[in-house]
């Protein structure tokens, strides 16, 4: 039995506590969500977006959750005295048999920069089995962006792991956390960034077909240093666009969410002068439900090309 994160409390209290989050999503599904309609929550937790729904005005909601936070979601049903409209459905997307087609799909499927839950394709099955010709799916466009960053707690780590603490050479640890992504809740500002963002990729849950969404994500991209600076890695981040024209993002200088930024270290913290072309080749590979890794190749001026992989492993 794999241990699924999503189980716990824990994880969806820091989803719950994010303002900035669910007012995106408050605010597209009182838009788009009509008297009357029926809809379908996918990985439904702790059932906010089924509720949601449910004062937009849903006649029935389908919240589908595949693991046992679904019990929370009942009780937040029933506190909320919905248990007439939202029917909550302890089981995977993949099995589940609804008695009717949805008008609308609402659902948050997104990782640090997207896709990186591997959670793109459950949505997708789910469209082409379940929403009605002409229903709405929230988000309906989902966009990966990246630039190169200096990252000062990054540098720090770094900086330690190979300074023989306690007469101990703990290299090692640096060398493995060069191949991990690291999770950064508060800092990577706008002035962090040392080049002009760009985007990896788009997603248009419409037209995507779904056997995309298993293949990996890639994008080759070319910055040009806008300033001198210290270069620690790549910070990454994603864009989500509603109906309606809201939005939701993690961008360096927009409102804190509890994804912060994703960042993928380089091996050693790199000084840059202005106009050192940064060449970065990124790729987020689908593995296990739930779960994708990443590779990073990373090319600063002159310097030799250095590869990093989240599916080594410890090497
Ligand atoms: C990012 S959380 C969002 C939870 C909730 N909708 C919210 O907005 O707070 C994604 C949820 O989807 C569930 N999930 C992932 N894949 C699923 C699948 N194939 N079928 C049903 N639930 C799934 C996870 O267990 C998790 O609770």
């Amino acid at each position: 039995v794999t241990f699924d994160p999503y189980q716990q409390l824990s994880l969806h209290r820091w989803m719950l506590r994010d303002h900035v989050r669910n007012e995106a999503y408050r605010r597209a599904i009182a838009e788009v969500v009509k008297q009357g309609d029926i809809v379908l929550d996918m990985g439904a937790g702790t059932g906010i977006l089924s509720l949601l729904a449910v004062t937009a005005g849903a006649r029935r909601v389908y919240a589908v959750e595949r693991t046992r936070i679904a019990e929370v979601a009942r009780r937040m049903v029933k506190k909320n005295g919905a248990e007439d409209r939202v029917r909550i459905i302890e089981e995977d997307m993949e099995t589940v048999v609804l008695p009717e087609k949805v008008d609308v799909i609402v659902s948050e499927w997104l990782g640090g920069f997207g896709v990186d839950e591997n959670l793109l394709a459950p949505l997708l099955m789910t469209r082409d089995r379940w929403l009605k010709p002409s229903g709405k799916i929230l988000p309906e466009r989902v966009t990966a962006w990246l630039a190169p960053a200096w990252d000062g707690e990054l540098d720090e780590y770094m900086r330690f792991w190979r300074s023989r603490p306690h007469g101990i050479d703990m290299s090692a640890v640096a060398d493995n956390t060069a191949q991990e992504l690291l999770l950064c809740r508060n800092h990577i500002r706008d002035e962090d960034l040392l080049a002009d963002p760009r985007q990896m990729w788009t997603t248009d849950v419409y037209a995507c077909p779904a056997e995309e969404a298993d293949r990996p994500f890639q994008a080759s991209l070319t910055f040009s240093a806008s300033r001198d600076g210290k270069l620690s890695g790549l910070a990454t981040w994603f864009q989500a666009d509603f109906f309606g024209g809201h939005t939701l993002t993690n961008a360096p200088g927009t409102p804190e969410t509890h994804w912060g930024r994703y960042v993928f270290p380089l091996d050693r913290t790199v000084k840059v002068d202005k106009g050192t072309t940064i060449e970065v080749d990124f790729a987020c590979y689908p593995s296990v439900p739930g779960c994708c890794e990443m590779g990073w190749s990373v090319k600063v001026g002159n310097r030799p090309l250095e590869h990093h992989d989240t599916g080594k492993g410890y090497v």
